[in-house]
Formats: structure tokens, sequence, C-alpha cells
């Protein structure tokens, strides 16, 4: 929206102001609606009307040793869901598929780094896990007990977490690319008695010698673990791989001689099934818990509608690393409940080339992508040659988590990677609501770029302004207005917390953190986090509008805006761009991207300050810490710095933004 005085036309005050709009729309292709799973506006319907027995309903479609006796226990903010059932979670991943014939369906395609394969299919992925517990059994794991798990994205690690849910431990994943005092600390705030880790894995061609950094973790602290498990991954490239002689044990001595038979325990419902810690930027990590009954319903039914799963002949991939909340849900759980077929592969991008995804893709015949916005366009900066160069057509259905995903990315993914013929889901949910909230479902919901859309169905969410008051159009902060089955049970240790964080700005609503806007048609749009909102001469304007503003030139990959301190106006907005590669441009280009913005948006946002940068600093799972961004446009010391997954990018930025380019 653009006018001349640059306010968007909004009223002044709104809680965060709302001035980019998008008009494109795509229904869901005819074709694809016609054989879609959920194609009709019933099931939004039903939910409405009961959303209890909705989810009761969704829960059935598991296998429950017990039925439960009441849906739900809401005592806000404590939920309990399926009160008194008794399931257990590997049993519903793999038992229950052998059981049903289909033991010899692939259930991994693994692809390592260095271009090794395994085809696991689910009555091996059943015996394999039936070892593994046997052996955390043979360790003296019981019910109950934590278990640390700090492995590369191989077959073992989902082993690994099946293997705890099927003796009643729960895990704590660890992300691989953690450093050792980050392992420690996790280790300790759980009391975890058993850690489960390999020789490394390998990234962009390096071994990542992970034992070596779990030695280090265990000899500063982490007392609680009794035992080790280290699975070889990289034999002789492990350089200085020291056992501990009664403390470490080979995977292959002690895993491969089990007996693959092993009980799955009844657990019940709200028993804790994992923990997975935040990485806050600042504070203390936050253990986030999950339980058994209510997460797993909604990781399958979610995975299955919004991925329009058809288990016979989709082969579905999700990019994202095992080590977080996407990759626990979402090529773990929910695939494995569903009975799907899915692809692990364990390195980055662009090893040995940048069209690696795109071989895999048509290697294995991925019909499902999801990914990240952050790739995304990390693959627009690269050029469309890479895609182009194999045969995509397999492909069906795309999705995008993690930020929000500017429409130009959302365009770029649905061009050229869905070949124009794929429905992009953008799904928005977080670590703590452990399963999918707001997305569209791709035979239903006609989609607008950039947008996640509507809740799910069961699912309450609502925008509202400072006052906690619902928002029926603009821009304010999105709140969860009732409990849904895969909602955090709290963080680990302290219920204080857990009510403070997520319970206390709103009465009765949970708080996510996110700024959202409501368009005409009742559309949500995520606006990134309300932390990282600016203030322009008393308009508050959102990161993601601006950025998104960027991005829609056609000669900018990726962007970042900050609000920097500034006597007269507030906050100045600065803006860090990555140019598509190969690009010539002078350094007037600076201006024809602050022109496209007042163009876009309006004089508002015009940032003050363009730095050109190849990189933009990013955590481990790929968003843009816009805090260091601020600390880089004010000239301020660096804070804490460990979440950042390449700290070089950050000391070229200071230098840029010390020699002022792209100054205005
Ligand atoms: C952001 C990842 C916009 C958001 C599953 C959220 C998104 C945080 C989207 C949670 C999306 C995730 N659109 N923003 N589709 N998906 N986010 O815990 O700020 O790693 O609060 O969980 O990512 O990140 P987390």
């Amino acid at each position: 929206m653009t006018d001349a005085t640059g306010d968007g036309g909004q009223v002044q005050g709104a809680a965060i102001e709302d001035y980019l709009a998008e008009l494109r729309t795509f229904p869901p292709p005819e074709e694809f609606a016609r054989s879609a799973l959920v194609s009709d506006r019933t099931m939004y319907e039903q939910a409405e009307a009961d959303p209890e027995e909705f989810w009761a309903a969704q829960a059935r479609a598991l296998t429950w040793f017990e039925p439960w006796d009441q849906v739900l226990d809401w005592q806000l903010p404590f939920a309990r869901w399926f009160i008194g059932g008794r399931l257990n979670v590997a049993f519903n991943c793999l038992d229950r598929h052998v059981e049903a014939g289909i033991g010899d369906k692939v259930a991994f395609y693994f692809e390592g780094e260095p271009g090794d394969r395994r085809t696991i299919t689910y009555a091996q992925l059943l015996d394999e896990v039936g070892r593994c517990a046997n052996a955390l059994r043979s360790l003296g794991i019981e019910r109950g007990d934590r278990v640390a798990i700090y492995m590369p994205m191989i077959p073992e690690l989902p082993v690994a977490m099946l293997a705890c849910a099927r003796i009643g431990a729960a895990h704590s994943v660890v992300f691989g690319g953690f450093s050792a005092d980050a392992l420690r600390d996790r280790i300790e705030d759980a009391s975890a008695r058993l850690l489960i880790t390999a020789d490394g894995g390998w990234r962009r061609g390096h071994a990542v010698e992970l034992k070596a950094n779990a030695d280090h973790a265990l000899s500063s602290g982490a007392r609680s673990i009794e035992n080790v498990l280290v699975v070889r991954r990289l034999g002789d490239a492990a350089g200085n791989l020291v056992m501990q002689e009664g403390r470490d044990h080979w995977w292959h001595e002690l895993v491969s001689g089990q007996d693959p038979h092993s009980p799955a325990e009844a657990m019940d419902a709200e028993d804790l099934l994992f923990l997975l810690y935040t990485s806050g930027t600042t504070a203390r990590p936050k253990g986030i818990m999950h339980t058994t009954g209510g997460y797993l319903t909604q990781v399958a039914f979610t995975h299955r509608t919004v991925f329009d799963l058809k288990p016979e002949t989709d082969v579905y991939w999700c990019a994202a690393d095992i080590g977080w909340v996407t990759g626990h849900s979402y090529i773990v759980y929910g695939p494995l409940a569903n009975g799907a077929t899915s692809v692990l592969y364990e390195g980055t991008p662009d090893f040995p080339g940048r069209d690696r995804w795109w071989s895999i893709i048509e290697r294995y015949g991925v019909t499902t992508l999801y990914t990240a916005p952050t790739a995304i366009r990390t693959f627009m900066k690269w050029g469309t040659e890479y895609p182009a160069a194999h045969d995509l057509s397999s492909l069906r259905m795309l999705g995008s988590v993690g930020e929000p995903i500017n429409p130009e990315a959302w365009i770029w993914y649905w061009q050229q990677i869905g070949g124009g013929r794929c429905p992009v889901v953008d799904t928005w949910w977080q670590t703590e609501t452990g399963a999918i909230m707001i997305s569209p479902l791709p035979g239903v919901t006609t989609l607008k770029p950039g947008s996640a859309t509507f809740p799910l169905p069961g699912i309450g969410a609502e925008v509202v302004d400072d006052a906690g008051r619902k928002l029926e159009r603009g821009g304010g902060y999105l709140t969860l207005t009732r409990p849904w089955p895969a909602m955090l049970r709290g963080i680990y240790g302290d219920p204080e917390r857990y009510r403070q964080t997520y319970w206390s700005r709103f009465e009765g609503r949970y708080f996510a953190g996110d700024g959202a806007k409501v368009d005409d048609d009742g559309y949500l749009w995520l606006l990134g986090r309300v932390d990282d909102v600016m203030n322009v001469s008393g308009h508050r304007v959102s990161t993601t509008e601006v950025e998104s503003a960027l991005v829609d030139h056609p000669s900018v990959a990726e962007a970042a805006v900050v609000g920097a301190n500034d006597a007269t106006t507030g906050q100045v907005i600065i803006a860090f761009v990555t140019l598509k590669l190969g690009l010539e441009v002078g350094h007037e280009h600076a201006e024809v991207l602050r022109a496209h913005v007042v163009e876009k948006i309006g004089a508002i946002a015009r940032p003050r300050v363009v730095i050109f940068t190849d990189d933009l600093p990013k955590t481990r799972s790929g968003k843009i810490m816009r805090r260091l961004l601020r600390d880089v446009a004010e000239g301020r010391d660096l804070g804490d710095t460990t979440t950042l997954a390449d700290p070089a990018v950050v000391a070229e930025l200071r230098r840029r933004a010390a020699t002022g380019s792209g100054e205005e």
C-alpha cells in the first residue's frame, strides 16, 4: 500500500501497522482438489462445533492399549489430554504397521553426505528399535529416565528416539551443531543418565567429531551420565577417539547382539515423551516438555492432512534436522505414525554441488518437500540453473516452516521448484506448540503467497491488540485461544516460568511472541517476533513487511531489517541485503532498493542505510538473528553469539557497517 504520507493509510497507535498488500491468489489446482484427503470445509465445521470430539476422533486413528476416560482436563494453563488412555509411541510408529502387513514398505531412504545410501523398511526399523531398546535396558535405563541424544542425521538417530519411546524413557535430542557447553547444560538440566552419540558425522565434506565434543561436555560436568552409547559413523575419519572403559560402549557391539523383540511399555497418555530445549538467544534454555497421546495425535493428524499424505505412493522429504522440533514431529513421529515413506539426508545442500537436493528429489521421486524460507532464499541466491538441471516432476506438494516466507520467495518456490503445479503450504507453529497450528489445507484453501492462511481445524488462534482485544482486521499479537493436544505441558522443572513466559501477557490466552495481521478476507500473515518490531516516528513497522518489499526487487535474494536508535525518529531502518549471485550492481543500487521499498510500502519504511552482504547472521536452525544486526547497526559490543551458525559473518558486517557502505 502506498500513499504520499507514508502512513499506509493506517490508524495511528495500532499494535503493529499493516502496510504490505499481496493480491495474488492461488486456488487449489482442480485435479489436486479432486483427489485430496480433505477437499471441503466439513472438517472445519465439525471441529468448530465440538473441538474435543474432533480431537478424540483424530486420536482414535492411533492404536491405544487402554482407551481414555476423559478427552481433556483444562486447568489454565495446564492441560491434560486423553486422561487414563495408554499407548506406546514406538508401537504406533512401527509394530502396528508391520502387523498390518506393510513391514516391507520403506520407512526411510537414507542418504549420507558422502553418498552412502541405505534403504530401511518398517520391519527392519522395528527390529533395530527393539535391539536398541534392549540395549538401553541392559544399561539400566528404565521407564521415567531421561536420555540425551547428540547425533548426526543418520538412521540410528530416529532408532534411538524410538527405542526411548518404546521403554518409556524421555529423550532430549541436542542438535549436533551445538557446542560441548550447550550439551552439558542440557544434560544437567534434564539429569540424563545415558548419552547416545556417534564418533561424528559429515558436514560439507568435513568430519564433525561429536564424540570429542561429548567428552568435553562430560569432563566439565554432566555428572548424571553413567553410560555413553557411540555409533560408528566416521570410522577411520574420526581423529582422536577415546573410548572410556566402563562408560563408553560401541553401538555395533552392544546393540547388534540384542534380541530384536522388546515389549513396548504401555505409557500413560500424559507421560513425558521428550524434552526439547529452545535456544533462547539471551536467557537460559527452556526444556520444553511434550507428552505421549496428545502429541502423537496432533503430529499424525497434521502430517496427514497438511501434506495430503498418500502413504502408498508419496515419497516425503522434510529437509530439517531432527535436532529441531520440525525434525521430531515431521521426520520422525508424524510420518512414521502414518506409515509414510521418507527421505533422510545427512548433509548440506551444497555438497558436493549446489544441486544436491534436486538430485535427491530426482533419485527417489520425492513427491512432497518441506523446508524453510532460509533454504529457499539461499537457492534463489544461487540461481535457477541448479534445480532446472534435474527432473523435479515427481513433486506434487511443497511446504515451508520456520520464518515468515516472503511473497517473492514463495513465488520462486512455487514456480522454480514446484513447476507452477504444486500447492505451497506455509505452516506456522513452534517448538512449544509441538505440531502445525496455522496452515492451509492444500485441497481446500486458496493460497496467498506469504500468508499461513487459517488455523487448522480444532485450533483457536486470534490476533489481539495491546489490551488483548480481538482484532478483526489489522496487525497485532498472535494468540492461541484454547488448549491443543500437542501443546507443551510445561518447562522442565519450572512451572512458574511456563506460566510467566506464555500465559501472562494476555488473560486466558497463550501468547506466542509473534506479531501477525488479519487481512480483509480473514487470512493470517505472520509479521515476525514482536521483539523485532521497529518503531519509526511512532509507527510500529514489522520487519517482515519491509524485508518482503526488499525481496520483491528482482535483484534481491534475502534481506534483514532492524531498527537502530535515532534521536529524531525513535528508530531508523537499517537494511542488510544479499543480492542474487552474479549480479553486477553499482553503489547507486542502495538508492534503487530504498525507492522500491517506498513504492511498495511508503516513505515511512524507507531504509536509512542499506548494507550489502553475502550472508546474514543466522541461528543454526536458519533464523535471522536480528538482535545481532541491531548491535552491529548501533555499533555495540555483540552479546552472546554462541547460537550463531557462522560467527565470521558478523565480523564482516561490522566492517561494512563501520565503513558506511550504502549510507543515504
Ligand atoms: C517462527 C519451528 C512465520 C515464529 C517450527 C515462531 C514462523 C518460531 C513460521 C518458532 C511461519 C515458524 N511463518 N513464522 N510459517 N514457522 N515461525 O520453535 O517466529 O524453532 O514463533 O519452531 O518460528 O520456531 P521454532
